[in-house]
């Protein structure tokens, strides 16, 4: 279980220089299943912080959350495809055309180029946004209503799954039902500080909840000896895994 588990741990590099980062990568590559880039380092180290991880046995998860008109999101994507990331992501507010394209611009590149696929997520509503963010932008219906209409927008588009907050899955479960894949960020192991996560849940439960994938940012980074750490939280979704097969 301890390998199923590895797959499932995604470590967040939040960090500000390809050193950084390669570092993490060599530190971590053997206890966890992708490495996430987001906006900072993909910004500034630009692509080549991917073949960086690779190098380094690493897989990745590309965080830019695209959001922009249908074509322009269908490219960005394939190129996301080109540099061989394993998972990507895009906005569901961008709706069900752009995503619709995008999902069939990345199936025609993958199959064209003997690509792998990537598993490609929508975010629905940003945890930072609440009630009051949402009626300052016009939307008025309330955001436990919007998250499973979004994530079930998104499948209906052909993507695999969402970014979600833990709180939020069972929602999306019943929306989108078994097959659809949740990651979820804001977790915290009980030898972790909280940080600025606002709603945290432990390992274990996000697991029981039903998430596929878990993001783990500063309980890692921040830890006396990070290897130890991932080693924890990965043991503690390793005995959830097996409850949820048995339950
Ligand atoms: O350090 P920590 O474990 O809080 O890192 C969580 C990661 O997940 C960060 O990269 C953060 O930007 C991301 N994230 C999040 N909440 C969301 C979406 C993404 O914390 N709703």
């Amino acid at each position: 279980m301890i390998e199923a588990a590895r797959q499932r741990l995604i470590f967040a590099l939040d960090v500000d220089s390809c050193a950084a980062a390669e570092r993490w990568v060599e530190q971590l590559h053997d206890k966890v299943g992708l490495f996430k880039v987001g906006k900072q380092l993909f910004t500034r180290c630009g692509p080549d912080i991917v073949r960086r991880i690779q190098e380094r046995g690493g897989q990745v998860f590309l965080d830019l959350k695209y959001h922009d008109i249908p074509n322009t999101v269908a490219r960005a994507t394939v190129e996301a495809c080109r540099l061989g990331v394993k998972m990507v992501n895009v906005h569901a507010l961008g709706g069900p055309t752009m995503m619709r394209e995008t999902v069939a611009a990345v199936n025609e590149c993958c199959a064209a180029e003997k690509i792998e696929r990537p598993v490609l997520l929508a975010v629905t509503i940003l945890t930072s946004s609440d009630q009051e963010t949402l009626r300052a932008v016009g939307i008025d219906r309330p955001v436990e209503e919007m998250v499973p209409h979004l994530a079930k927008l998104a499948q209906q588009a052909g993507l695999d799954g969402v970014v979600a907050s833990p709180r939020e899955v069972s929602l999306i479960r019943r929306a989108c039902g078994n097959d659809f894949v949740i990651v979820t960020p804001g977790v915290r192991p009980a030898f972790a500080s909280v940080d600025d996560q606002k709603r945290i849940t432990p390992p274990a439960e996000a697991i029981a909840c039903g998430a596929d994938y878990l993001v783990v940012g500063r309980p890692i980074a921040k830890a006396a000896d990070p290897r130890e750490a991932a080693t924890a939280i990965l043991e503690e979704m390793a005995q959830a895994l097996t409850e949820a097969n048995h339950g």
